[in-house]
């Protein structure tokens, strides 16, 4: 009888912890990426790096930028250990130089082992870190093959060290929600790390495959105004499209180069010419609204040029709805729509309200959560809050439900086609277009680790074994990023 009792208090007391534990861990001022506080070293140093899902390095600034500025004391840390080798990044703003590192990382909101991971210390940048925004560096989570390059480095990335440490893989969830509230902008989320122990919630969620295990590369098949979901909002019959078809022209471009989903960018990117598309469409159903509501009146140069478009009270959108058509991972045939409010796209900048003796001096600021981007598509947060993302990095699918945080955003589906999507859609044609040369250097340079992990595992298989099911030794790591890398190509 007491046993029973005990052991229901004993789960309660877990049920009550893991409640308390459910708090948010990510938080990020407006117009910039959500970021996670992480301990380095012996004694901690305690940062805030970018949560990002469109890099895979662990990259940390080493050297003050401007008074006040928080940055990674080397000196200070017992545990630290420099291989001198110099590594760079480059990302679609910014770039930065540093050194191959390696030091303990622990995630205190995550509870996780603390791992010895490689690092680059960055000790030098351009355009990269932005004034007073509250991080001094990047998390990534991607794949290997989009870490940062130098000569004849691999620099692993924290999820792989933390799955090496833990010796099975795990897959990550990101749920983002946008501001806290129309007078505190501040936007908050979640980040959270499951595997095979964890306790998985299992809700329907929509999964897409990923396509590449670089970048997290999935087929976008169409980015659609919903103008038939806005009641008042019906006039012209022209703008609206067609729910169950996306158009195959319309899907080459988006995945042309490719589509990745991106929790560090802010916008969703488009290329050009299907920027332009989208934006007209919202354009002309603002402009049938303009007449209804005038002092709603949105000018032009909010659409077209990013400028931030401001009114002394928070607004609350009557505007289209933004559909996003998604390969499905459970056919070829299937698709689903991620659905998302106006309150994604009207993207808060900034939020003022102060009274004083005066009076009371209040300004709402909003961007638009969408830019050209040459031939690119990238899902940046934008087209993420509101829905909880599984990212489930060993099977290589991301999952996808609606969130109980942020805006109301829906998915619908799935829908059947009678073609093959990956096919009438080229989703799995070689890329042609190498032609950023960073990446083609670091295939260069994946190519000749393959070739030689490959004799190395050939002639270690017996060793590799044991190292895989023992905690590895630091000078280690290298060749278990090379199996990964390895396995994963030829599979
Ligand atoms: C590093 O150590 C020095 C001397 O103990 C101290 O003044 C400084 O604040 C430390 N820096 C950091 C970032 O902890
Ligand atoms: C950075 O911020 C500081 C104070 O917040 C300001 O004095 C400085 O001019 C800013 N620098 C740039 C490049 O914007
Ligand atoms: C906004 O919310 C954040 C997070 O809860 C909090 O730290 C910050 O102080 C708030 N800002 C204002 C101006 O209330
Ligand atoms: C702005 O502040 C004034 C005075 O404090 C308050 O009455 C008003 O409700 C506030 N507006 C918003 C949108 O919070
Ligand atoms: C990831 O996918 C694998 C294989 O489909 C599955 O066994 C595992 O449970 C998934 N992980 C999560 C966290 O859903
Ligand atoms: C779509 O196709 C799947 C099989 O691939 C089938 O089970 C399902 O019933 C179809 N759905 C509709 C709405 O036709």
């Amino acid at each position: 009888m007491t046993i029973t009792f005990n052991v229901v208090l004993i789960i309660f007391q877990i049920l009550l912890v893991l409640r308390y534990g459910e708090g948010y861990n990510l938080f990020g001022e407006a117009g910039q990426a959500y970021s996670i506080e992480i301990y380095i070293g012996r004694p901690i140093q305690k940062l805030n790096v970018i949560v990002d899902t469109g890099s895979t390095t662990l990259a940390i600034a080493s050297y003050p930028r401007r008074e006040h500025d928080k940055y990674f004391e080397t000196n200070n840390s017992t545990t630290f250990e420099d291989s001198g080798m110099q590594i760079q990044a480059k990302y679609s703003q910014g770039n930065w130089v540093g050194r191959l590192v390696s030091d303990v990382v622990e995630i205190p909101s995550l509870s996780l082992p603390q791992v010895r991971a490689n690092m680059a210390i960055i000790t030098k940048s351009y355009k990269f870190f932005v004034n007073g925004s509250g991080w001094q560096g990047l998390l990534g989570l991607a794949y290997l093959p989009v870490g940062a390059w130098g000569d004849h480095v691999i620099v692993e990335s924290w999820m792989d060290s933390l799955d090496a440490r833990l010796q099975r893989p795990t897959s990550f969830e990101l749920n983002l929600c946008g501001p806290q509230s129309v007078t505190n902008v501040t936007h908050y989320g979640n980040l959270r790390v499951l595997d095979i122990y964890s306790e998985i919630v299992s809700d329907i969620i929509f999964r897409t495959p990923i396509l590449h295990k670089r970048w997290y590369e999935v087929g976008v098949l169409s980015i659609r105004v919903l103008t038939n979901k806005t009641e008042e909002l019906i006039v012209n019959k022209n703008i609206t499209t067609d729910a169950q078809n996306f158009e195959v022209d319309m899907c080459r471009k988006l995945n042309h180069q490719k589509s990745i989903v991106d929790s560090g960018t802010t916008n969703i990117r488009l290329p050009d010419a299907l920027f332009r598309q989208v934006v007209d469409q919202l354009k002309k159903v603002v402009q049938v609204a303009n007449t209804q509501y005038p002092s709603n009146i949105i000018l032009d140069n909010f659409w077209d040029h990013a400028e931030a478009a401001c009114w002394p009270e928070p607004q609350q959108w009557s505007l289209p709805w933004l559909a996003i058509d998604l390969l499905s991972a459970e056919s070829d045939y299937q698709y689903y729509t991620l659905e998302i409010p106006p309150q994604n796209y009207m993207r808060v900048a900034s939020a003022h309200n102060s009274s004083g003796e005066s009076g009371t001096v209040s300004e709402f600021c909003y961007k638009l959560g969408l830019e050209a981007g040459g031939q690119e598509t990238v899902l940046g947060y934008t087209a993420m809050e509101g829905f909880e993302l599984l990212f489930n990095r060993s099977a290589g699918w991301i999952g996808f439900k609606t969130s109980d945080c942020g805006p109301k955003t829906r998915i619908t589906g799935p829908y059947n086609v009678t073609h093959s999507i990956t096919s009438s859609c080229q989703l799995i044609t070689p890329k042609t277009d190498m032609a950023i040369s960073i990446k083609a250097a670091q295939w260069a340079l994946c190519v000749i680790s393959i070739v030689a992990a490959t004799v190395l595992i050939y002639l270690l298989a017996p060793c590799i074994k044991m190292l895989l099911v023992k905690p590895l030794p630091r000078s280690t790591q290298i060749s278990m990023s090379q199996t990964a890398l390895v396995d994963q190509d030829i599979t």
